[in-house]
């Protein structure tokens, strides 16, 4: 599912970059452009977030 139209990334795309160590959406958003353009997405671009960060943080 798309999650930043504008850039065209995904729910996958940020649950890679939490697993290559992104931890906020600050990072998130300087390595993919996630919410720098209309910004219609960041709220739901942090919950993702937080939901990878969560699952990441449960795998060995
Ligand atoms: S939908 Fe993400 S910046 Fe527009």
């Amino acid at each position: 599912m798309y999650v930043c139209i504008c850039n065209g990334i995904t729910e996958k795309d940020i649950y890679k970059a939490v697993q290559r160590g992104i931890s906020s959406l600050e990072k998130l958003s300087e390595v993919t452009e996630i919410s720098n353009h209309c910004g219609c997405c960041t709220d739901f671009a942090c919950k993702v977030l937080q939901e990878a960060m969560a699952s990441n943080s449960c795998q060995k």
